[in-house]
């Protein structure tokens, strides 16, 4: 079977150009100037043709930080991984890498092979995990380095959640040095989980147990103290680090200083921190539990989204992944309605990133170029899947998406496709829309219709990062 997709302007991470794209099977086979090979571009000279006139013609977007089926706080992220890649399909996304957890006193094996058996079969697009390492021991060190082997080339590390993820600078240190030996990729959530819980206590003894809460007490100075920690350590253990879900001006600035040296320090931020604060969203009463997420969003009297932007565009941001980990408001929000420190911690929004980041084209903030870069083709280098994934060249898997640039429309939870009962980007107007999306050469979305089916996504091994300085 080959396709042909002509007439579109196909971006990618360094231009823009008018350019065909044929597709046999799973695999993209050649790029080619409009009209270049009349035998293809002849009606009858591929199997299908897709027209892409006035579409922008993009590599499928690459959310390396996903929790479809997330165990939190007594209960689970919304989304499993059926539900959860579909929407992603929907949303332009052809490759999510999710995650994969040990949590304090679990054995890294058993855990992981749990979660490969538990995404086996379900998903719409392809997937890879990274592996949370919640208890690091000597055994869970071992494991780390024949993960790697198998396609597990990254591990994520937390320096919140006391007593559940929590791993202290001993054992930071240990895993740093396991994955500089491996060439595996430490990924870490930065933020000082002992000093926040002291705080929280102190706010639900004053009565203020509010969502809102949730941002007052994780501080931007505990996500900054935790981000320079961690590049310190990174720093004895010499292993690449790369910052997740980075929310505060006071954070970004430890990365840049480190990335001014030279450093293989790298971060992502997520689009709820590009567009959403503290006070219009966090601060609405029980509402503002819907935005209860960790970093939490971050207060409009500073400039950490301006900062966040910047960021973006010096590459001191080098990712913009989801965070998705989806819960409803009703029965799981709910469980925080008397103390915010219950409210289980997340934001659903995998549906969302390549609209949310457009906008930011749109907007002036990036170039169309940087939307794919950051949406598609670093993630994708960043997390060894480069480049099968992220780029519309000869060779590479065909994950391809048609996007309208110029076709508005309002999101909602009556609309989106995510297994949630709100939505965290309700009401706000996209100025674009994904159409046509393949994945391995395969219609998956066409005509506001979903032809896919769960299974379609296969588990896609990692090699090493090749972002690394
Ligand atoms: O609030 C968040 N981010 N929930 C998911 C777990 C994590 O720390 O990434
Ligand atoms: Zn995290
Ligand atoms: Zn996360």
């Amino acid at each position: 079977m080959t396709i042909l997709i002509k007439g579109g302007t196909v971006i990618s991470s360094t231009g823009a150009d008018l350019a065909e794209v044929l597709i046999e099977g799973e695999t993209i086979i050649a790029i080619m100037s409009p009209g270049s090979d009349p035998a293809v571009s002849a009606e009858g000279g591929a199997d299908r043709v897709i027209d892409a006139t006035d579409r922008y013609v993009i590599p499928g977007g690459v959310d390396v930080h996903t929790h479809m089926s997330l165990p939190f706080g007594g209960t689970m992220a919304s989304d499993d991984f059926e539900s959860g890649t579909t929407a992603a399909a929907w949303g332009g996304t052809t490759t999510i890498v999710d995650f994969a957890t040990q949590a304090y006193g679990q054995n890294v094996r058993e855990c992981y092979d749990a979660r490969l058996a538990e995404a086996e079969g379900e998903c719409a697009i392809d997937y890879g995990f990274h592996m949370i390492i919640g208890d690091v021991n000597d055994a869970s060190l071992k494991e780390m380095d024949l993960l790697v082997g198998e396609g597990v080339s990254s591990f994520k590390l937390f320096m919140a959640y006391p007593g559940v993820f929590l791993s202290d600078d001993g054992q930071i240190l240990r895993a740093m040095q396991q994955a500089a030996g491996n060439g595996g990729l430490l990924m870490m959530h930065a933020e000082n989980g002992l000093a926040i819980d002291v705080l929280a206590e102190q706010a639900v003894e004053r009565g203020e147990t509010d969502p809102v809460n949730h941002g007052y007490v994780r501080r931007a100075e505990f996500e900054s103290e935790a981000t320079h920690r961690a590049i310190q350590l990174a720093k004895v253990g010499a292993a690449p680090l790369y910052i997740v879900h980075l929310s505060a001006s006071e954070a970004l600035e430890q990365v840049a200083i480190a990335r001014n040296k030279g450093a293989n320090v790298f971060a992502e931020t997520c689009p709820q921190y590009l567009y959403f604060n503290l006070e219009d969203h966090l601060d609405q009463g029980f509402d503002g539990a819907g935005y209860v997420c960790s970093t939490p969003l971050r207060t409009k009297h500073e400039h950490h989204m301006e900062d966040l932007w910047t960021g973006l565009r010096t590459n001191d941001l080098s990712v913009v992944s989801t965070d998705h980990c989806p819960f409803c408001m009703k029965e799981q929000k709910e469980l925080g309605r008397d103390d915010f420190r219950a409210i289980p911690n997340g934001i659903g929004g995998v549906e969302h990133r390549m609209d949310m980041i457009y906008q930011g084209v749109t907007q002036g903030e990036i170039s169309l170029p940087r939307w794919v870069e950051l949406c598609s083709t670093t993630p994708a280098r960043m997390m060894g899947l480069y480049p099968k994934k992220g780029v519309i060249q000869p060779g590479s898997d065909a994950d391809i998406v048609l996007y309208n640039p110029n076709h508005p429309w309002t999101i909602s939870v009556d609309n989106h496709h995510m297994n949630i009962d709100y939505s965290a980007f309700e009401g706000v107007t996209v100025p674009g829309k994904v159409e046509t999306v393949l994945s391995r050469g395969k219609v998956v979305i066409e005509n506001e219709t979903y032809l896919g089916k769960k299974g379609d996504g296969k588990f896609v091994p990692r090699g090493l990062s090749s972002y690394l300085i």
